[in-house]
């Protein structure tokens, strides 16, 4: 037997229906605040990353798959999908546009080590605004978000702000907390001793228990912002007020991509374990003039599909698949009729199934409650010859013999719920 890839998953059908409901409500909800749907593209060149999330981030350091394609080109499937749509919309001229809001589904890859809720190939919905630098923005977008997580009556997650500043003070930030580290350098984990001088906010962000000890009276980011930053941040907050949602401040908080400016976030459950985080995002307020693109500004998020869907399974969110209607013909003739019945009843929107001669009506009756049929259709010569089909309701086990014409509509008043 060959297996799948360690990380790699296969979604099966109990799983997919949460999926579907998850994608559906995401693309009503995303729909009524402007967004529209981009399909973006697996692969991308490699530089596309390196350049957007940064070369020192653990995503480039050592978690893409990265290969050389027949040409000798470097290609890498795609790690995240903000980088991807802000190429989009340069390439596309998008910006040409009154409102670029985007959003997207689809897998992302990360060489990560798997655990629950980990994955290498993993699953994101995410979403991108471009052009507009107002903390209204920030607010609205995250308004959003738990918009979606209302709507899938999801209301235990907490949502984790904060302020990285910009290109004028970060750099200044980074200087304090180069000293401050500098000082602790031999405490703190090999990896962290590493990044102090390449990427000193990370350490921040280690997991270890030894340098989140060692960090915790590090200067804060917060302190540090310039006014500008300062008041967009005050106004962001303002706005979350108006739209009316709750958060925390969250100053430790660098998120693991170089290409923030100013807001990030993070929704957080304490139902997920040690990846608690089942969406995040931010501002990004250079990345698209970083790529080529003019000086636009970017916000948006991405939402872990897996932590969401095990969310809402925590919380007994099961969607009962739909009911079915099972069908069995006895006989040749009878086959006939149940094949034209089943055609008829597909087609005026029911799931229905039939069962198969050779299996027998006793097996059939098995295979109908295995499928967890909600009814059962029985067609005999004896039903045939008086245009009748014999009715029987799964759950009580009552049965009746009803006429053949108008079944379907018949069908439709016993609450037997169609597809859409
Ligand atoms: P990120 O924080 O790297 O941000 O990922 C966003 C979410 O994807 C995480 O909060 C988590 O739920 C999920 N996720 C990440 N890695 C894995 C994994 N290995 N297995 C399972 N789930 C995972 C981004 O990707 C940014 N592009 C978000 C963004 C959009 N920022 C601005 N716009």
């Amino acid at each position: 037997m060959i297996s799948s890839i360690r990380g790699f998953n296969d979604i099966l059908s109990e799983e997919t229906i949460l999926w579907q409901h998850i994608e559906e409500c995401a693309r009503n909800v995303f729909k009524t605040y402007g967004f529209s749907e981009i399909r973006i593209p697996i692969l991308e060149r490699t530089e596309l990353f390196s350049r957007s999330i940064g070369n020192t981030t653990d995503i480039v350091e050592k978690e893409m798959y990265t290969f050389l394609d027949r040409n000798n080109e470097s290609l890498t499937l795609r790690p995240e999908g903000t980088a991807s749509v802000v190429r989009a919309y340069i390439e596309h001229k998008l910006y040409n546009s009154p409102t670029a809001k985007f959003y997207y589904l689809g897998p992302m890859f990360r060489y990560e080590r798997p655990q629950k809720g980990r994955y290498r190939q993993f699953y994101q919905i995410g979403a991108e605004v471009f052009g507009i630098d107002e903390p209204r923005v920030d607010a609205e977008t995250l308004d959003m978000l738990l918009f979606l997580f209302n709507e899938l009556k999801l209301d235990n997650v907490k949502l984790e702000i904060n302020s990285l500043g910009c290109k004028e003070c970060r750099p200044l930030y980074k200087q304090k907390l180069k000293i401050f580290l500098s000082n602790k350098k031999e405490e703190l984990c090999e990896n962290c001793q590493r990044r102090i001088d390449a990427n000193p906010l990370r350490v921040i962000d280690c997991k270890s228990q030894k340098c989140i000890e060692i960090t915790k009276d590090a200067p804060s980011i917060l302190d540090s912002i310039c006014g500008n930053c300062k008041t967009h941040f005050d106004d962001v907050k303002k706005y979350l007020a108006l739209f009316d949602r709750k958060y925390s401040i969250n100053p430790r908080m660098v998120r693991g991509l170089d290409y923030y400016t100013r807001t990030t976030f993070e929704i957080t459950s304490n139902k997920l374990g040690a990846q608690n985080a089942v969406a995040a995002g931010g501002r990004y307020d250079g990345l698209v003039k970083e790529l080529g693109g003019h000086d636009t500004s970017g916000f948006g998020f991405a939402i872990g599909m897996e932590r969401l869907a095990l969310l809402l399974k925590e919380a007994g969110g099961i969607i009962e698949p739909e009911p079915t209607i099972f069908l069995i013909g006895i006989g040749e003739k009878a086959e006939i009729e149940a094949i034209r019945i089943l055609k008829e009843l597909r087609e005026s929107g029911f799931i229905a199934e039939m069962g198969y001669q050779n299996k027998g009506i006793k097996n059939q009756m098995k295979i109908a409650d295995k499928l967890g049929a909600r009814i059962a259709l029985i067609l005999g010569d004896d039903e045939l010859a008086n245009n009748e089909i014999t009715l029987k309701d799964m759950k009580t086990g009552e049965q009746d013999r009803v006429k053949i014409e108008g079944l379907a509509t018949g069908l439709k008043t016993l609450n037997i719920k169609k597809q859409a």
